[in-house]
């Protein structure tokens, strides 16, 4: 089986928002898409081991808010990268509570459902959502999964539903990987000031690999 067509599939990059009973909580999903316009309907697949899963079950409440291409990347970081059961991700970004859930305001804007239906997979649950309320801030180009890893050099981790440890890349130079998000930079020295454009650590968290 040739794994390398999955990355043909195509998708959009979101901040998914919920609560754990006053706190906001959230992550970054690509996985999302429209069912049914009748009632209007989103479904989103998020890995049982997020905090966000559970805290989806509780409130019974999600958002999806549509990043765009000039989204500040550190957005991806810090949800993406790091768990809600840890800190305040919404803490450096401007946000609303719409219908009580956070969405994040630098994007091109949200959709807020109510969970009518719930799908246990051995690693993910897929919610099926009723739209409640949507509006969009601006009109900017989406982000494409595509334009994530292709233009930001962005990372699949591990929970992400299209994680592949398998793929082998044609490599072209010196690179270094973030520890913390697997952005790779390639060139011929990592400069001495580097800073992660995703998730802001510093030069010493990246390793060289081969
Ligand atoms: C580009 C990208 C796409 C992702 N897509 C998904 C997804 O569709 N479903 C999911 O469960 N996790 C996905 N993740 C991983 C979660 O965002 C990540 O595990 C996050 O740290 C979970 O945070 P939480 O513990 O606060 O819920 C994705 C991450 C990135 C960077």
């Amino acid at each position: 089986m040739n794994n390398k067509i999955l990355r043909d599939l195509s998708y959009g990059v979101y901040v998914v928002g919920s609560l754990d009973g006053d706190r906001k909580v959230g992550c970054i999903a690509n996985s999302a898409m429209q069912i049914t316009s009748s009632p209007a309907s989103i479904a989103i697949s998020i890995n049982r081991d997020n905090y966000t899963n559970e805290c989806i079950k509780q409130c019974n409440k999600f958002s999806i808010s549509i990043l765009n291409e000039d989204s500040n990347p550190n957005i991806i970081g810090t949800f993406g990268f790091s768990s809600s059961k840890d800190i305040d991700k919404y803490k450096d970004f401007d946000y609303e509570l719409v219908e009580s859930i956070p969405v994040i305001k630098d994007s091109n804007g949200y959709v807020v459902c109510e969970v009518t239906n719930v799908l246990e997979t051995e690693t993910h649950t897929i919610f099926l959502g009723k739209v409640i309320e949507m509006n969009k801030y601006v009109d900017k180009v989406p982000m494409t999964y595509k334009y994530y890893h292709e233009v930001l050099k962005g990372s699949s981790p591990k929970k992400a539903p299209t994680y592949q440890d398998t793929i082998i890349e044609e490599i072209k130079g010196n690179r270094w990987k973030c520890m913390i998000c697997g952005y790779i930079y390639e060139g011929d020295e990592l400069p001495l000031d580097y800073v992660c454009p995703i998730c802001g650590q510093p030069r010493e968290a990246f390793e060289k690999i081969d």
